[in-house]
């Protein structure tokens, strides 16, 4: 039987409560990772991490949570280094996943402030800083450990004015740390339309037309799972040759 490469590792889902940060922390503890998942929401950390547990009941005590908020941007560094020092209490990290992500309104440009702009960077952008800043404490400095962020489609694909650009500072950032932390490897995941929890907020009818539209326009005829979109995640943390790289899983969006 083969062994996989997460059996035995110490991994830290950064948004890993909902959504396609779940879907990883499922399968890394499937492959016999411990992990630990986190986001802002009390009530969804006490329900992922019980719906995990049960799960995998003889695997209970591989599940550990953290409630830390990466809103709040004049705590944020002592945010994730309480998170840190929590996920390596018993041994080092190995790998970081970070899909939080919150989703503030959408406003037009003309509408627009700084402020508004800023409730996207602090967590997403910001966030994914304070992690790559204090991590190297708390990880092996090796190939074996990674951090994985996710940036989105819109990067290659403008829709509108403001994700190319939060996802774009991401994907910079991303390979400005690859060559920063080395060797610990820093990569990124490039979802396309996913199916997850995030689309709770939109009115159904909407979120309809919208799995029509992407279903339709995707090479693959469908629009994406996160169960799918988690095997991205789960192959840059094994590829110890993978890093300063983006992975993409979205229909082939990129060739439309
Ligand atoms: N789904 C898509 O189509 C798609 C496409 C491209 C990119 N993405 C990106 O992929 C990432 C994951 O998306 P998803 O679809 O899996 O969304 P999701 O189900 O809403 O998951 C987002 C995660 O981020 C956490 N989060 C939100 N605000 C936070 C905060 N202030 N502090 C800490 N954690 C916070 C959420 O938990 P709490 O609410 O408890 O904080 C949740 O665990 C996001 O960055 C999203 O923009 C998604």
């Amino acid at each position: 039987m083969t062994v996989s490469k997460l059996q035995g590792s110490n991994v830290l889902l950064i948004g890993g409560t909902s959504g396609i940060g779940f879907e990883v922390a499922k399968k890394a503890l499937a492959e016999g990772a411990s992990i630990i998942i986190s986001s802002s929401s009390e009530q969804k950390v006490l329900q992922a991490s019980g719906k995990l547990k049960n799960g995998n009941p003889e695997r209970s005590s591989a599940v550990r949570s953290f409630v830390a908020d990466l809103s709040i941007r004049e705590n944020l560094e002592g945010t994730i280094v309480s998170l840190l020092k929590y996920a390596a209490v018993s041994s080092p990290i190995d790998h970081i996943v970070f899909t939080a992500g919150n989703v503030p309104p959408m406003v037009s440009l003309s509408e627009a402030s700084f402020d508004h702009v800023e409730a996207f960077l602090t967590v997403r952008f910001f966030g994914a800083m304070a992690v790559a800043k204090h991590m190297p404490k708390y990880m092996t400095s090796h190939k074996r450990s990674s951090f994985t962020m996710t940036t989105g489609t819109q990067i290659k694909k403008p829709s509108s004015w403001l994700p190319p650009a939060i996802g774009g500072a991401i994907e910079g950032l991303m390979k400005g740390l690859a060559v920063t932390l080395s060797p610990i490897r820093v990569n990124a995941v490039s979802p396309g339309f996913i199916l997850t929890e995030l689309l709770d907020r939109l009115p159904k009818e909407m979120v309809d037309g919208m799995v029509e539209k992407h279903s339709q326009q995707s090479l693959t005829k469908d629009i994406g799972y996160p169960e799918d979109t988690a095997e991205a995640y789960i192959y840059l943390m094994k590829d110890y040759f993978a890093t300063g790289t983006t992975v993409a899983t979205n229909g082939g969006a990129w060739l439309l």
